[in-house]
């Protein structure tokens, strides 16, 4: 039996995509999910041009705006592995839910477009998994088309990221000249748009094509067996302990569209990428074959019926199996009760779920007893999870009720949704008005969204833009140091924090007030 669910938990691996819009986040899955089988045709995974919507497209919003407003689980079977993607939405659907998610993952796999190279979006996101110390993977693509050189952007990943590089392949050519990549790992090269029966040439012991293939009459078989050559002299070396901490990404080149190298990318993942780890709570590290069912609440998406006006908490189990019916205890209430419903995700499917181990998600039915964050642990034990950090919000509006005879359903609605992760709440020092804070806009319209319906209050909405949010170290402030640029408000703990306009308004403040230590909750140590 414990054997059984060891094995079960040693077959998944639970990741995450992190990109800027664009780079190919939507074609690498789908093409992941072709090869699991687990779908049978391409655009099933984004319907947005053919008007067909994914299972994930739930909500109102969603279905206007044929975009994916939050996280979705996608899960494949390839060889002996259970894969479970988590989506992680991007555009103006970029949210504090993109980030917990990378909560909720093992590893992530990065794509850069090749022509592009480190986007925003990618920065951010690759930030929240350094912070976590998880395995990067990284996929450059789209190298049918014309990019910048893989050695230039190498030299970005680590310049502008902070980590190690390791080319487990590199580019013969690009664009219109692309021949394939040379695989460093399994030692032979993979031709580009050939037939299955060739599409692999052995390498000798000097690392050539044997023969005279006529791959090597092309100028760029050489540059590219020269820039191997150099990696192999001046590179960094391969450590699969620098892997595991972070430290050192993997680098795959490859083309998502036309599907190549998205085979040799997920075998030489899976030799790499780690099974479900323990996860530290309040008694201890908990292992993820251990008996008895945990987990935790990462999201909760709410109205993905308006209808029904049903909640989903998503659960990333921790240990144990999950079964229908099962009793848990809730650990911040210690509320003892029955899960009965489950959903599980697949990318054109709603299914119950049967048998769900730890690194598996898990969609539970919610009428409002969850909160992001909390634990939940088979029968009577109590088992809290580490917190969710919190995550620094970027864009700010001011909020106010619409019909002043309505303050509380304004009330009650603000702070069950902020409670609820939505978005963040402060408040301005003296006249106490509200500010909420997300990282995404479309945050705050899913918010005005939710207090009409769900609380019928409708809020005027006054923008403030972006600003650089700064928590402070020292427990005594001024309020005098508050200014129109560096404004002084209180977050819903009452922890005094400064909103500043712009980075030159936050090294200003930093020069005149060196006694005050400010701090980005996100930042890595
Ligand atoms: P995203 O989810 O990261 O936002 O990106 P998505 O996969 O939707 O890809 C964005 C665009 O880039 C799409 O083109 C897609 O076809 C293209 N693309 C993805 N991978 C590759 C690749 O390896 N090579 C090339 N040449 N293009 C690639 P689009 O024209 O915006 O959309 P569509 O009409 O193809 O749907």
């Amino acid at each position: 039996m414990a054997n059984d669910l060891a094995k079960e938990v040693n077959s998944r691996r639970t990741f995450a995509i992190i990109s800027h819009p664009d780079a190919g986040k939507t074609t690498l899955t789908e093409k992941l999910l072709l090869f699991g089988g687990a779908i049978r045709d391409a655009g099933t995974v984004k319907g947005k041009k053919t008007g067909k919507y994914a299972t994930s497209d739930w909500m109102e919003i969603e279905k206007q705006r044929g975009i994916s407003v939050t996280s979705s689980v996608m899960q494949f079977q390839y060889d002996d592995f259970r894969i479970n993607i988590l989506d992680t939405p991007g555009h103006q659907d970029f949210s504090e839910d993109t980030y917990r998610t990378l909560m909720a993952v093992d590893s992530a796999v990065m794509i850069i477009d090749s022509a592009k190279g480190i986007e925003e979006q990618t920065l951010k996101l690759f930030k929240v998994c350094k912070m976590r110390g998880i395995p990067i993977f990284t996929f450059i693509n789209k190298l049918d088309r014309q990019g910048r050189q893989p050695l230039e952007l190498l030299a970005e990943i680590e310049e502008v990221l902070d980590i190690e590089t390791y080319p487990m392949n590199w580019p013969i050519g690009m664009g219109k000249e692309f021949y394939g990549i040379y695989d460093r790992y399994y030692k032979r090269i993979e031709q580009y748009r050939t037939d299955e029966a060739s599409r692999f040439l052995p390498l000798d012991d000097d690392g050539e094509v044997t023969g005279d293939h006529p791959i090597k009459q092309t100028g760029l078989y050489d540059q590219a067996l020269e820039e191997v050559m150099l990696l192999d002299e001046a590179g960094n070396e391969f450590s699969v302990e620098k892997l595991t901490e972070g430290e050192m990404t993997p680098v795959f080149f490859g083309s998502a569209l036309t599907a190549f190298g998205v085979q040799t990318f997920l075998e030489t993942y899976l030799k790499f990428a780690p099974s479900p780890q323990p996860r530290k709570s309040n008694l201890g590290e908990i292992e993820p074959a251990s008996e008895g069912f945990s987990g935790f609440v990462f999201k909760i998406q709410a109205n993905m019926n308006p209808a029904h006006r049903d909640r989903i908490a998503f659960v990333r189990i921790c240990s144990g199996e999950f079964e229908r019916g099962m009793s848990v205890t809730l650990a911040r209430t210690g509320k003892q009760f029955k899960l009965s419903q489950s959903t599980q995700f697949l990318a054109d499917d709603r299914s119950t779920v049967n048998k769900a181990v730890s690194g598996d998600i898990i969609g539970l039915y919610d009428t409002g007893t969850y909160q992001i964050g909390d634990s939940i642990a088979e029968g009577k034990k109590i088992i809290q999870y580490e917190k969710l950090p919190q995550f620094t919000p970027e864009l700010f509006v001011k909020v106010t009720a619409k019909n002043v005879m309505k303050q509380k359903s304004f009330q009650k609605g603000i702070h069950q949704l902020v409670q609820e992760g939505a978005v963040q709440l402060f408040k301005t020092y003296r006249m106490e008005d509200y500010i909420l804070g997300a990282v995404g806009q479309l945050q705050f319209e899913v918010f005005v969204h939710r207090m009409k319906n769900e609380y019928n209050s409708d809020v005027i909405m006054e923008p403030m833009g972006s600003k650089i949010a700064r928590w402070i170290e020292n427990d005594q402030i001024d309020e005098s140091v508050s200014s129109q640029r560096s404004l002084l408000v209180k977050d819903r703990f009452d922890n005094p924090v400064f909103l500043f306009e712009n980075d030159f308004a936050l090294r200003w403040f930093m020069d005149k007030n060196p006694a005050i230590q400010l701090r980005d909750p996100m930042e890595i140590d």
